[in-house]
């Protein structure tokens, strides 16, 4: 398929998601629903502000835009704090629906004479932000209380035994860290330059931890004893509270998804936990969590050629029996779902399900360049981030590489986030 008709698909396919995600009354679409979150409608209108941005004013600010500047400035992620947008004076959702239109329209004639052989990274990079807004959607859905509004999901394959627990020893060696424009185009700025680092050998979880599992660390009194946690981790847990994770009703047994209330699917990997709960846990466990170094090399390595994959398995692209991704099953497939998803090494699920929480702190590669869109990475790199990997099931195809790069505060976990341990040898 051209270029064109690729980059042409994705935006069509993230506009889909984007607009069943948006397919509320105007007062759902305008609610705030947790101050971490933005009300939809604001999500809305700041995917087609940043696409005219990128697309059609070459990310010049000073360029007259479609939208008023005063308006326009509402949608400017930096100025206004997520538990402030409800407040502003935000474009009704049909006016946000018809800025969409017409941007795209425009996008769609601009694309038309991309000339062909251009990588078109201005079309991936916001194919790659719509989805990524379309993931913020969904944990903005999951955090709304009442009755629910958004069905169980899509079917999942079944999981198998015996592998929740089990792990996979990485030789040391060397190997390529990151990616190239060269072979990766669509790579933004956070996953170059390609670089040779040596990784000493380490054994890693073959899939992420189970909700059984967590359950057992709860059982254990895990919470409540300080020697499995970082004294900031302890702060954290005390001043939050947190004795589970978030959506567990412990009591019942049972969690809230969406607004459903179901039990608590034992081989699930666990979501919505901390850094600092994933900490704890791997303390518990006689583990700790991967370096995001040692995640990638476990994903992306193949030491029999000494090359990279371009995905796990090889280099076809994901589909449904590879990795759950996408946002349509609304949970993390069972541990073992996918045995022709693993890696060179035989690890599993190591896209797609959860996000997984590393050791590492978010810093650039050497050699970091920013892209056109500069305060994407470059901001964050300071601040008091971890790094994620791997996606959710949240997380589009279209989007996902063994490179991507995710961030969040130690103490978020409305994100899809679990836990994959790590052990020294
Ligand atoms: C990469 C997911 C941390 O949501 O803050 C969206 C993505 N950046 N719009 C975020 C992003 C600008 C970013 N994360
Ligand atoms: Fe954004």
């Amino acid at each position: 398929m051209s270029i064109h008709r690729q980059l042409a698909a994705g935006l069509g396919r993230a506009r889909d998601r984007t607009l069943s995600l948006v397919n509320f009354d105007d007062d759902e679409l305008r609610r705030q629903y947790h101050p971490l979150m933005s009300p939809l409608v604001w999500d809305l209108a700041h995917i087609g502000q940043q696409e005219e941005l990128w697309l059609l004013r070459g990310g010049n600010t000073d360029t007259p835009g479609l939208l008023d500047p005063s308006v326009e400035g509402l949608y400017d992620a930096f100025v206004h704090s997520r538990a402030s947008r409800a407040e502003l004076p935000l474009l009704t959702p049909a006016q946000a629906h018809g800025y969409l239109k017409t941007v795209r329209d425009k996008v769609f004639d601009v694309l038309d004479r991309l000339p062909d052989g251009e990588p078109g990274f201005e079309y991936a990079l916001v194919i790659s932000h719509e989805n990524q807004h379309d993931e913020t959607m969904l944990q903005a859905l999951n955090l709304r209380a009442g009755a629910p509004i958004l069905g169980r999901g899509a079917a999942l394959p079944p999981g198998r035994p015996g592998v929740a627990g089990t792990s996979v020893e990485i030789p040391g060696g060397p190997f390529v860290l990151g990616v190239d424009a060269a072979t990766e185009p669509h790579s933004l700025d956070n996953e170059r330059p390609a670089h040779v680092v040596e990784v000493p050998g380490f054994r890693i979880g073959r899939v992420p931890v189970t909700n059984a599992e967590w359950r057992e660390f709860v059982d254990d009194g895990g919470y409540r004893e300080p020697r499995w946690w970082s004294a900031r981790g302890w702060a954290h847990r005390t001043e939050a509270g947190l004795s589970a994770p978030q959506f567990w009703n412990e009591t019942e047994g049972t969690r809230t998804r969406f607004g459903h209330v179901e039990p608590l699917p034992d081989d699930e990997p666990v979501q919505h936990v901390t850094y600092f709960e994933a900490q704890a846990y791997a303390a518990w466990a006689g583990a700790r969590l991967p370096t995001e170094v040692e995640w990638e090399k476990a994903c992306a390595w193949d030491p029999r050629t000494e090359t990279r994959r371009r995905y796990p398995w090889g280099a076809a692209a994901p589909d449904a029996t590879r990795a759950n991704l996408g946002g349509e099953a609304l949970r993390p497939a069972p541990v073992g779902a996918y045995p022709d998803g693993a890696s060179a090494y035989g690890v599993e699920q190591l896209l797609g399900d959860v996000w997984e929480w590393t050791s590492s702190p978010l810093r650039p590669w050497p050699g970091f360049t920013p892209m056109i869109y500069e305060r994407y990475s470059q901001p964050f790199f300071d601040g008091d981030y971890r790094v994620l990997r791997g996606g959710s099931w949240a997380v589009s195809a279209d989007i996902l590489r063994p490179s991507f790069r995710n961030w969040d505060h130690p103490i978020r976990r409305q994100i899809f986030a679990g836990v994959r341990l790590a052990w020294d040898l």
